[in-house]
């Protein structure tokens, strides 16, 4: 039995963010964002909004476009790692939230690359034959780790949410295989020290800044080049596809230089690339079905399509993932 994506959903917050508007925070500059990562934009969510709200617009319209009752859906899982808080889990507030009484759920912590967990996940909870409707969010409100007067960080990011409803195929398309990685020793590179159970919250943490995102973005983005790349021509050449083969290129979007490495090493010409960083930044686990939900509207996939999506993020963790879409957007 195949898993298959029935219903996608993307919610943005309405505040944006421009480059001009962070010239007045820190000393940077629209030229050097755009040319050096292409964002010009980021949404920032309101005061009070959370991952669980952005979250639980993502669900209800899942289960508003999929024509499921929540008491349908069985699983929930959302990958994020700036949960409402450490505990209980961001599903379980969406769980509640959208009345889903049968579900059971939790969070899954892979950075940028959380999507793609939560994916395979999914996917083989419903290819077990256990399950019929799980639902995969991926959700992050980066505002609420970013120091805005940390030029290196903080014109990298923007808040957002995208999720998917994995089913079981109807037509044997859906999930054809995925290749997942982790390697901690890059833990250093890209992290937030504080607030855990290493360094919990003390007025010295907070004092020392340990509850922002800190990166040294040259090396994340060395290994970022090679891991994406190499990920996704493993994957091509594992199932025997050819780049040509592929309709569309989903890549969570960190930076435009990463993704164009990977495409050119894919040999994929533009027009099979989605991107959208332009517009939202780096949402990290939300980059990839926020792209996805754009495509299904833009109708950019058709019954039977090569979709290939890959990652790169923290940890490090990094992936590559293939499905032949299933239903014509
Ligand atoms: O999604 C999770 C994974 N994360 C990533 O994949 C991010 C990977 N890294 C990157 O995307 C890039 O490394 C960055 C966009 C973060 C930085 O781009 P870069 O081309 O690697 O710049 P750099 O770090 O080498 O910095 C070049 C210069 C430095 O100045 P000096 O030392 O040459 O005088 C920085 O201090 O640019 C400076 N700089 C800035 N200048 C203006 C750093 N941030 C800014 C800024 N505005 N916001």
């Amino acid at each position: 039995m195949k898993a298959t994506i029935t219903a996608s959903a993307r919610y943005l917050p309405e505040r944006i963010l421009t480059n001009s508007d962070l010239e007045k925070m820190v000393d940077t500059s629209d030229e050097w964002i755009r040319t050096r990562t292409g964002i010009v934009t980021r949404h920032i969510v309101a005061e009070g909004q959370a991952s669980s709200h952005m979250a639980t617009h993502v669900a209800n319209t899942l289960l508003e476009r999929s024509g499921s009752d929540p008491d349908e859906i069985e699983v929930i899982i959302v990958a994020t790692v700036t949960p409402d808080m450490l505990f209980p889990a961001t599903a379980a507030l969406v769980q509640n939230n959208i009345g889903a009484t049968n579900a059971w759920g939790f969070d899954l912590s892979g950075a940028c690359t959380g999507f793609l967990y939560a994916l395979e996940t999914g996917s083989r909870l419903i290819q077990s034959g256990g399950y019929k409707k799980v639902m995969v969010i991926g959700v992050d409100t980066m505002s609420s780790i970013l120091d805005f007067t940390d030029r290196n960080t903080c014109v990298l990011f923007g808040d957002g949410a995208g999720g998917v409803l994995l089913e079981p195929s109807e037509n044997s398309y859906g999930f054809i295989d995925s290749i997942l990685h982790t390697d901690g020793s890059g833990g250093a590179y890209l992290l937030m020290p504080g607030g855990g159970s290493l360094h919990p919250p003390t007025h010295e943490t907070v004092d020392k800044r340990m509850h922002y995102i800190r990166q040294d973005g040259k090396i994340v983005f060395k290994f970022a080049v090679k891991g994406m790349a190499e990920v996704c021509a493993d994957i091509l050449e594992r199932n025997g596809i050819s780049g040509k083969e592929i309709k569309l290129f989903i890549p969570h979007q960190a930076n435009k230089r990463i993704i164009d490495a990977a495409a050119k090493r894919c040999g994929l010409t533009d027009d099979q690339v989605l991107i959208n960083i332009n517009k939202y930044g780096n949402t990290t686990a939300a980059t990839i079905p926020i792209g996805l939900d754009e495509a299904v509207e833009e109708k950019r996939l058709k019954t039977g399509d090569l979709l290939l999506l890959a990652a790169f993020g923290a940890g490090f963790t990094w992936g590559s993932m293939l499905f032949r879409w299933g239903f014509d957007s």
